[in-house]
């Protein structure tokens, strides 16, 4: 390219049109003097001169390097080592009833089956029936419908929240006269073996009534924010439409399980959206 310009500029060309052409080439000669003393300039610290972003390996300045020395791999070629993963899966119990972690589904009953939890709260939202849960997952659902709210304009209710052994005993009695046994066990969990026993489940619709306890609450602008919103307030859309295999429940869109604002973060920065699948668990499609 510059040679291009030095040979054009020794061709009949007028005084005036060389003397610029004069110019142009020692400007472009400036430029390279300068650009390869940058080049050394990020060598000497460690950085690539070219971009402020390129991950670097040297946080020391160390002994300058020479211009001879070989260049560095581009970022492309050398990766970043994996962050060391900081998550510990083992920091809270997954058998605790009282656990804000534990993994209740066909093969993992509440134990004991009758578990209570002692710090059953009234939650303070909208509700269609009255909605207890535990202290720590009424604040975080009022804190999601706040903030759902403020977002959309739109409104949430409690469709079901803390449900007693005997309260589920007459939940799946019903859906098993109405829907027969694989049905009822498609739908609802058998007494002791449901997360609404554990006052961290809370089953939500719209306000008013769109699609309540329907899969079509999926296409609802609710339905839609709660599944791209809840972690962020602690909040697991437990039984998605493509883990039956895994949960042994049909699509709930509406069946959100507090496990707090950490491991929700966790599994959503992973993409992991069950909690069998997280914590290593055996698939629960059936009672065994
Ligand atoms: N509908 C869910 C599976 C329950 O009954 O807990
Ligand atoms: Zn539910």
């Amino acid at each position: 390219m510059l040679g291009s310009v030095s040979v054009q500029s020794r061709r009949g060309a007028s005084p005036r049109v060389r003397r610029r052409r004069a110019l142009v080439a020692a400007a472009a000669a400036l430029l390279l003097v300068a650009g390869g003393g940058a080049v050394i300039l990020g060598q000497h610290t460690g950085r690539a001169a070219s971009s402020e972003t390129t991950p670097t390996t040297s946080a020391s300045p160390g002994p300058a390097s020479t211009p001879t020395e070989p260049p560095r791999p581009s970022p492309s070629a050398s990766p970043d080592p994996a962050p060391a993963p900081t998550f510990d899966r083992a920091a809270r119990s997954i058998d605790d009833p009282n656990s804000i972690w534990v993994v209740v589904d066909k093969l993992r009953p509440l134990n004991p089956t009758d578990y209570a939890p002692d710090d059953l709260v009234e939650v303070p939202i909208p509700f269609a029936n009255p909605p207890q849960l535990r202290q720590e997952a009424s604040d975080a659902v009022v804190a999601l419908f706040s903030a759902f709210t403020a977002e959309t304009g739109l409104a949430l209710q409690s469709q079901s929240a803390y449900r007693s052994f005997d309260a589920q005993t007459r939940v799946y009695n019903n859906d098993l006269a109405n829907l027969g046994q694989a049905g009822a066990d498609l739908s609802t969990a058998r007494p002791g073996t449901s997360e609404h026993q554990t006052g961290l489940t809370i089953d939500i619709s719209a306000q008013p009534g769109q699609c309540s306890l329907n899969a079509c609450f999926a296409d609802t602008p609710h339905g839609q924010w709660l599944a791209a919103h809840a972690w962020r307030f602690g909040f697991l859309l437990r039984y998605p439409a493509d883990k039956t295999p895994v949960t042994g429940y049909e699509f709930e869109p509406w069946h959100f399980r507090y496990i707090g604002i950490d491991l929700a973060t966790e599994m959503h920065d992973q993409g992991v959206t069950t909690l069998e699948e997280f914590f290593g668990l055996p698939a629960a499609p059936s009672y065994g």
